[in-house]
């Protein structure tokens, strides 16, 4: 058995034993007194688990015929007990933040943008962050401003199979496994369809479709392998998807072509993934205004429209927010505050799935 493969049945024990959330590190020795769990061989890895005593905070050596991997274990302070697991009794909806409390998250495109604004949410809310990006040193420097305690940078390209693999591998590695997934990392690459290049629109469909596929894949892998230990235990998959994934989007086909897929696959991997106590859902969000993809100085949406002319009369970046804003019921643009209320109702939720929860100032709404 692999780490990959031990670590997340070590982690579900510990849920299933304890109710809360855990880090579950890969430690030499695993800590002072570590408990001793063996098993003849690897189908009998989650009984032994079930039996042993699991003190918390502590340590335990997992053997598993000749081999031997040890971890400890500790929480993130006080966690919240009731949330992540099928709780059934709760009549009333937790405080929202509550419901990510010493939970361990991963937000892919964390670097920057709304995967950034998810990053300060959850970790303000007590969460443990893994930040996924291909910007390993943008990753890194937003670990080192929210404190590395709470945070860990991982370099991924979530589009190549065998980088999104090392991704499941360090998390297995780290914390054993996890309990939230967003996948955010997402790209633009706008065009006509009678000229754009095939090369734009595959790059487009690799990181916003394909790219969730992979995700999904290996770190569901650690999410059932965890369930398997820990069968009361929800977990999360949440696709950051956009109001272009619910309406088409004009001379911008490559990106809702790959947003409307993107809900595809969350419905189908919500069927499927269900019977590994996994949820998949996905939040379509309306433009961050205030995100470097719109108001970047240089090369941000709102000079690039200026600049082109696109809208008829506008002389300044700020005539041409108030167009875009225009557009909004609410008249004005998602914020990452708007973002994290939608995660916090998705993780709590307990009974919803494969849905896809729009967050537009009204500008797009749901039609049957
Ligand atoms: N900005 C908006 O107005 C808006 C609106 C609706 C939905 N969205 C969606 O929100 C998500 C984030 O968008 P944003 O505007 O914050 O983007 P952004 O460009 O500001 O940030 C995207 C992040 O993803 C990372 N990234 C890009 N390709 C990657 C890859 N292959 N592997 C790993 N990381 C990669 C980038 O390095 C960057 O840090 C996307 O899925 C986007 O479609 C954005």
């Amino acid at each position: 058995m692999t780490l990959l493969e031990i670590a997340p049945l070590v982690r579900g024990a510990y849920l299933a034993r304890h109710g809360a959330p855990v880090l579950v590190s890969h430690t030499p020795g695993g800590g002072e007194s570590p408990a001793q769990v063996r098993a003849g061989s690897a189908d009998d890895l989650p009984a032994a688990l079930a039996e042993a005593e699991l003190p918390l905070p502590g340590g335990v050596v997992v053997e598993v015929g000749e081999e031997q991997v040890a971890f400890s274990v500790r929480t993130l302070g006080e966690v919240n007990r009731l949330p992540g697991a099928r709780d059934t009794e709760a009549r009333s909806a937790a405080s929202r933040s509550a419901v990510v409390s010493g939970k361990v998250a991963v937000v892919t495109g964390g670097a920057q943008g709304f995967g950034a604004e998810i990053v300060h949410g959850l970790v303000d809310s007590g969460a443990f962050v893994y930040i996924a990006d291909l910007n390993g040193d943008g990753a890194s420097a937003l670990a080192a401003e929210v404190g590395d305690h709470r945070a860990a940078a991982i370099t991924v390209n979530v589009a190549d199979e065998a980088s999104v693999q090392a991704m499941a591998e360090q998390i297995a590695a780290t914390t054993g496994g996890l309990d939230l997934v967003v996948s955010n990392a997402g790209i633009v690459r706008a065009g006509s369809v009678l000229e754009q290049d095939l090369s734009s629109f595959a790059l487009t469909t690799d990181i916003n479709y394909t790219a969730f596929f992979l995700v999904t894949k290996h770190l569901g892998r650690l999410l059932a392998a965890q369930h398997r230990t820990a069968p009361d235990w929800l977990t999360d998959v949440i696709q950051i998807n956009s109001k272009s994934g619910l309406t088409g989007s004009n001379k911008n086909g490559a990106y809702a072509g790959s947003k409307f897929g993107g809900l595809g696959l969350v419905q189908s991997f919500a069927l499927e993934l269900v019977e590994h106590g996994v949820k998949v859902n996905a939040i379509c969000p309306g433009n961050f205004y205030d995100g470097p993809l719109w108001s970047d100085p240089d090369k941000g949406l709102f000079v690039q429209y200026l600049r082109s002319g696109k809208v008829p009369g506008a002389t300044t970046v700020d005539e041409v927010r108030e167009f875009y804003e225009s557009k909004v019921p609410l008249r004005r643009g998602t914020t990452g505050a708007d973002v994290m209320r939608a995660v916090y109702y998705i993780v709590e939720q307990a009974y919803e799935t494969g849905q896809a929860v729009p967050v537009t100032g009204g500008q797009v709404m749901l039609s049957s």
